[in-house]
């Protein structure tokens, strides 16, 4: 017998499922349209990038800086992607044989993470055709993925609604008029945005669901954890920002001492921090569903842990 649970959560996850189909897109025919990329157009906006903070740079320096940005924006994406989806998948089991309209949400979810990591490896390899060789991302996604499944799953979809909900900020950043703006990367903010908006509805509903669950003395461990997650992120970010800003010195075709390389890498890790960290944690709806979830001191905690990241 099939069962299909009538409850409101159960309308959620039907709803978030007829809104993917509505807004169901491919890789290919949809985002790239046989464009290409070129350095004449900046890919990501200032207000993610924060170019105001790359002080000693010329317009076209800062330019060249968005472009290093967007290409580490695909790779960072690929690779919180990875955890994401293993963590659905995983989250899937608990809707086996309960309410189908969940099941069939997640198992969306995952096909729709497979299809981003497709298109972030797709504008990767783009971007890697118009701007200068020696660029490097070398932080290994499954590695992180398997460091971060290590933790409990109250912490990891913390992480992912966090994640999912800063996709929207994004969007919004990449439509301020700017005439600049490379229109393919554009599209690649509307239609990621388009799918995370289903994703991050589906994060709240799990993680509520999955809050029920857990004891007070596991949320308190979890709410450590999700810190230390946090941390982890900090570190990838701190690895890139050194890498791009190393990137930037070898390839802008002008001398860069050691005082502006590192001023230029301070720049780097501000923008990162700003783009996979706080344009999250205060985003209102996070702040309004994890306040709902902990108490105030576990939110000073992570409050306290935000604050030395700066
Ligand atoms: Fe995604
Ligand atoms: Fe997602």
């Amino acid at each position: 017998m099939t069962a299909i649970v009538t409850l409101p959560e159960s309308q959620r996850y039907a709803r978030s499922v007829e809104a993917s189909k509505r807004v169901h897109w491919e890789v290919e025919a949809d985002v790239i349209r046989g464009r290409r990329f070129d350095t004449y157009h900046k890919f990501l906006p200032d207000g993610l990038t924060l170019s105001h903070e790359f002080s000693t740079l010329s317009h076209a320096e800062k330019r060249f800086v968005s472009q290093i940005q967007g290409r580490t924006y695909a790779n960072v994406f690929g690779l919180v992607e990875r955890f994401i989806n293993a963590k659905v998948l995983e989250l899937s089991a608990a809707h086996w044989f309960g309410d189908q309209h969940a099941l069939e949400a997640l198992v969306g979810f995952s096909d729709q993470e497979l299809k981003h990591q497709e298109l972030f490896r797709r504008i990767d390899t783009m971007i890697g055709e118009v701007l200068p060789p020696g660029y490097r991302f070398d932080i290994d996604a499954n590695t992180v993925a398997y460091a971060v499944l290590g933790k409990s799953t109250w912490a990891v979809l913390a992480l992912t609604l966090d994640i999912e909900l800063f996709t929207q900020t994004h969007y919004l950043e990449s439509i301020d008029h700017d005439a600049n703006l490379s229109e393919l990367f554009k599209d690649v903010f509307l239609f990621h945005w388009k799918e995370e908006s289903q994703h991050a509805i589906l994060d709240e509903l799990e993680l509520v669901r999955h809050n029920g669950e857990v004891t007070d003395a596991q949320r308190d461990r979890a709410v450590d954890e999700f810190i230390e997650l946090v941390a982890a992120v900090d570190g990838i970010l701190q690895t890139q920002a050194k890498a791009d800003a190393a990137y930037f010195a070898a390839t802008c075709r002008r001398p860069v001492d050691d005082a502006e390389r590192r001023d230029i890498e301070a720049a780097f890790l501000k923008a990162y921090r700003w783009q996979y960290i706080h344009s999250g944690a205060r985003q209102p709806h996070f702040v309004k569903v994890l306040t709902g979830l902990i108490t105030h001191a576990q939110g000073e905690r992570i409050q306290s842990a935000l604050a030395t990241l700066q």
